[in-house]
């Protein structure tokens, strides 16, 4: 089978953060033909429309590096009950100049991991609304809002709990059905 290509899009530019070894976890849970990258969102200017008459080359970048493959991954903090402005504003700049988004029929699904006891539910719920108006179908089930404590994630994505190993696995088991769906 050939490759299918999935863009990671992490919501922390934290060095440590524990959303990006919730990703490489789950990465490492998906078939082999998955290959995941994740996209650059710390190095992008701040959206203005006014960008749109010229649109940087770091943005166009990002744009085809979404165009370019069959799947997205969202894996995001909550910041202040909502996703952090970072992954908001790289959404914007793949989103425009208008008439050209990016993310436009892409099959996509969020998950996240918090400090705090809600574990993201706020956050990726805001984020659904964005999606859902920038047209990309979201699985909708399983939910993934993991509590992150005691080192629950190292940094390679291993996981400590068999029970939240066995619950990503059957998180990976439905996303990687549902991005088939879309692949022809
Ligand atoms: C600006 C800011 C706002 C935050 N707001 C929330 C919040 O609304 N809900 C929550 O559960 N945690 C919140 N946190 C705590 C984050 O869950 C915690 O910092 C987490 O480790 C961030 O993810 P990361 O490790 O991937 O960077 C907030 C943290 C920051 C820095």
């Amino acid at each position: 089978m050939s490759q299918i290509k999935i863009a990671t899009l992490v919501g922390s530019l934290r060095k440590d953060s524990f959303n990006r070894r919730l990703a490489r976890a789950v990465e490492k849970l998906a078939p082999a033909e998955f290959a995941f990258k994740h996209v650059q969102i710390d190095d992008l200017p701040l959206y203005s429309q006014d960008l749109d008459a010229a649109y940087p080359a770091i943005a166009t970048r990002l744009k085809e590096e979404i165009e370019s493959v069959d799947g997205l991954l969202f894996v995001t903090p909550e910041y202040n009950r909502s996703i952090p402005g970072v992954l908001k504003n790289a959404i914007d700049l793949a989103s425009r100049p208008w008439g050209t988004n990016s993310f436009a029929g892409k099959p996509g699904a969020v998950i996240g991991t918090s400090i705090g006891s809600t574990g993201t539910a706020l956050a990726q719920q805001h984020l659904r609304n964005v999606l859902a108006y920038l047209d990309v179908p979201m699985l909708a089930q399983p939910e993934v809002f993991i509590h992150f404590k005691d080192e629950l994630i190292v940094d390679d994505g291993s996981i400590a709990s068999d029970g939240t190993r066995k619950f990503l696995q059957e998180f990976v088991d439905k996303y990687t059905a549902w991005v088939r769906r879309f692949v022809d």
